[in-house]
């Protein structure tokens, strides 16, 4: 069997890593493709060093640009390359504009497509992740779920079941091996060290793209910032619209993107983490860290129903929300988050090859 692995933006490694390590243990033959979404080295290959990801076989290299030239660009030097490789499967992560961009050029030359993290639905056509969702999803021969939930979702959309294989969270896979190397550990109580700080992670278009929005969400942190220290780690493209708006972050600890593990580390021990990442619920959700979404709506329900995740429509909410947040001990991990779904994605990948005509 050979697997290309198509993956670019920051999103993606965490959930290719696992795949691909268990895809060298089963004897795989495998190839990487990076599109070139991301290209800033803390966006893009300290997460390939970090995770043990051997470097891509092809960079596409098309930067950013609007959705559809990204799209396009991608479309256009990926068609040779599937073409060169011949793969038995296209295997693609997530909803990012690379995941959709491979799908369809793999769909028309009649390449397999494999979605890892398929199902999943915001049911809000403003985010451009969910176009990328259901148009991969419409395109994938085989739909790996994370979550029993995406497998209720893709049936009644239609998609014959023998299509979809629940095989869990690889992020998770990834999480837990970052956690073990890096020597980051629970106390004898099975309880992370809450140091009191509220860790910060904002990006979306919806958040951080409108002037009125993310100067209220700021003015909320800075509120938060009075009482306790708040880390904000910011992705580029709030970094570039803090700038353009001309707000000031006061007492708000800025800092650049962080490596995957720094990033685990701070999330280990707050109090509370503010987010509208999707990896970041679940991830928050893994751990036991209450999360407070700043969206109104996720993809990702199940963080809500069985994990620690909340969502937190209006940012004047977060102050109040920050202080009567609380560690439960208790906490509840979902079905198949249980660090071995990457193994679960190359049986499915071998076992589905095998009865295909
Ligand atoms: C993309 C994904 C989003 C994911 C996010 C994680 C899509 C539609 N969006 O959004 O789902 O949650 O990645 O990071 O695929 N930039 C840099 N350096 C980089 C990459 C980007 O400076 O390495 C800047 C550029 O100015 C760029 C902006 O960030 O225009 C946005 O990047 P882009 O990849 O278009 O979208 P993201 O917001 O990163």
């Amino acid at each position: 069997m050979k697997l290309l692995h198509v993956v670019g933006a920051r999103p993606n490694f965490p959930k290719l890593a696992p795949v691909y390590r268990a895809g060298t243990l089963a004897g795989v033959e495998q190839v990487i493709v990076h599109t070139g979404q991301h290209y800033d080295e803390i966006m893009s290959d300290g997460f390939f060093a970090s995770l043990g990801i051997p470097a891509p076989e092809h960079n596409l290299v098309v930067g950013s640009a609007s959705h559809a030239v990204q799209t396009a660009r991608i479309m256009e030097r990926i068609e040779p390359v599937l073409l060169a490789e011949q793969p038995d499967w296209l295997v693609v992560y997530g909803d990012v504009n690379s995941t959709v961009a491979a799908a369809l050029v793999a769909a028309k030359l009649g390449v397999r497509i494999a979605h890892v993290e398929a199902g999943l639905r915001s049911n809000d056509r403003g985010m451009p992740e969910e176009i990328n969702r259901i148009v991969t999803d419409r395109l994938a021969d085989l739909l790996l779920t994370p979550s029993l939930d995406a497998n209720v979702t893709l049936r009644n959309e239609g998609v014959p079941d023998s299509q979809v294989v629940f095989v869990g969270n690889v992020m998770v896979d990834s999480l837990r091996f970052t956690l073990e190397r890096e020597r980051i550990s629970p106390d004898a109580n099975g309880e992370w060290p809450n140091d009191g700080s509220v860790l910060v992670t904002l990006h979306r278009p919806s958040n951080v793209d409108d002037a009125e929005r993310l100067s209220a969400v700021i003015t909320a942190l800075r509120e938060v910032a009075m009482e306790r220290r708040v880390v904000f780690p910011a992705h580029p493209r709030t970094r570039q619209k803090l700038t353009e708006f001309g707000i000031d972050t006061g007492a708000i600890e800025m800092q650049n993107p962080l490596a995957y593990e720094a990033m685990l580390r701070l999330m280990t021990h707050a109090h509370v983490v503010i987010t509208d990442s999707g990896g970041v619920q679940e991830e928050t959700t893994a751990l036991g860290i209450p999360c407070l979404t700043l969206r109104a709506n996720t993809e990702r329900p199940i963080t809500v129903t069985e994990g620690t995740n909340r969502l937190v429509a209006s940012p004047g909410d977060l102050s109040s929300l920050v202080k009567s947040s609380q560690r439960n001990a208790a906490h509840r991990i979902p079905d198949g988050w249980d660090g071995r779904a990457g193994e679960r994605v190359i049986v499915a990948l071998q076992e589905t090859l095998a009865r295909l005509p």
